[in-house]
């Protein structure tokens, strides 16, 4: 049983639970710091100058990204509140966006964030906003690997960055506008939990690199590996050694740097999962027990609140908190009128009553930020555990008023 999955905190959780609503997500600050404390050492280790950036889009609680922004990380947002969030906290960082509108590079340009583009089409539309000094290209290897298929985001069939082959050409052209300094990025997949796959990437990178730099004479100068450091999910699936990755990246860094004799560009990463999910939990009651073909524990959360078994089958490891002995196979479901609003299926956990408590691990990331409100359903509260053991209500639940907040002449008075 890997213990990266199966911790909680337990007496958090109980006492949490004794006087506030369920269902709650809760997040712990020191196991926030110790993950973003363990990328950054891994990595600097090998590249002093290496720089991280948290991805937003894993975690958006703005009193989660002051904890890591005082971690040392920058920002790697993606939409128009992402980026002014960067600006609200101050954050440094880069603005990788696909497809990206106007309103959204001005708010980049306002947080004076890195803009890393997607398609060499939008240098053009930049000229209308003023030419930056810096900028970056996000390249698609036309190879990409994820922890599940919906999870690659490189390769033909992936809307994301500019074909390799294509990379010189828009370097070329923003060059010839005027722009001095480059990056380069790749994001090719979420969850990966093997490790070879990182150097592979900078390999990658650094072979564009070179092409680039032969075509163009750019040197690039700095190299942004992105995200998609898997955690596992399962307790039977093993952790990144984070040292393994940091050590061999360095070895395909400087043997491609010696190779193609590059001046060596300054090494990034993006982690969004990585430094969230383990530090999250999505904190539930059974409220009923229906024994139909099989037995249903219908809880009161929703996929709606943290949507991965219902959008990936993804899996979710579950600690019933009862003093049950006897074990029985369930599906734990939500309230959601979808067959898919199943947070776990066959499971075998312990025989649980009305009211127990039920506790979903792996909730810190891509779980209360791809929430929605279908079927009207509310969002809940978020708390964090801090580092002095205190509770703290970082949002609160949402109401009837929220719901229909945006909506012209309709009064629930
Ligand atoms: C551009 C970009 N960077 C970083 C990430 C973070 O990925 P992960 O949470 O897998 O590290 C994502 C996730 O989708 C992304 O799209």
């Amino acid at each position: 049983m890997n213990p990266d999955v199966i911790a909680l905190p337990k007496l958090a959780i109980e006492f949490a639970a004794s006087d506030r609503p369920t269902p709650f997500f809760l997040y712990e600050e020191a196991k926030i710091r110790s993950n973003c404390r363990k990328f950054l050492n891994s990595f600097r280790r090998y590249f002093p100058d290496f720089e991280a950036l948290f991805a937003v889009k894993a975690n958006a609680n703005p009193h989660l990204l002051r904890i890591i922004l005082d971690e040392e990380f920058g920002f790697d947002v993606s939409s128009y509140s992402e980026a002014w969030l960067a600006y609200k906290l101050k954050a440094s960082g880069m603005y990788t966006g696909n497809y990206t509108t106007m309103e959204e590079f001005k708010m980049a340009e306002k947080a004076k964030l890195i803009l890393n583009l997607d398609d060499s089409s939008a240098i053009s539309s930049l000229s209308k906003i003023g030419i930056p000094q810096v900028i970056s290209f996000r390249i698609n290897p036309g190879i990409g690997q994820g922890g599940m298929q919906s999870l690659v985001t490189a390769g033909p069939e992936a809307k994301f960055g500019i074909p390799f082959e294509k990379a010189a050409d828009a370097y070329g052209e923003a060059q010839k506008l005027g722009i001095k300094h480059f990056g380069i990025h790749m994001m090719t997949g979420s969850n990966v939990l093997d490790e070879k796959y990182f150097p592979l990437v900078v390999k990658k990178l650094l072979e564009v690199v070179a092409l680039v730099k032969a075509k163009t004479g750019i040197n690039i100068d700095f190299l942004d590996m992105g995200g998609g450091f898997g955690v596992p999910y399962h307790p039977t699936e093993k952790s990144l050694n984070l040292d393994h990755i940091a050590l061999n990246v360095k070895k395909v860094f400087d043997e491609q740097c010696l190779k193609y004799n590059l001046v060596a560009p300054r090494l990034m990463a993006e982690p969004g999962r990585y430094i969230m999910a383990n530090a999250g939990w999505l904190v539930s009651r059974v409220i009923s027990l229906k024994n139909s073909y099989k037995i249903f524990m219908g809880i009161d959360a929703s996929t709606n609140d943290m949507p991965r078994p219902a959008i990936y089958n993804a899996f979710h490891y579950i600690t019933v908190l009862n003093r049950s002995k006897k074990k029985q196979k369930v599906s734990v479901v939500g309230r959601i009128c979808e067959n898919n609003d199943q947070f776990a299926r066959d499971r075998l956990l312990p025989q649980c009553e009305l009211g127990d408590l039920v506790v979903i691990h792996n909730c810190g990331a891509h779980a209360y930020a791809m929430g929605h409100n279908y079927n009207g359903r509310f969002r809940h509260s978020e708390y964090l555990l801090t580092l002095k053991n205190e509770l703290q209500q970082i949002r609160r639940a949402e109401t009837l008023n929220d719901l229909f907040a945006a909506i012209p002449d309709f009064s629930l008075l």
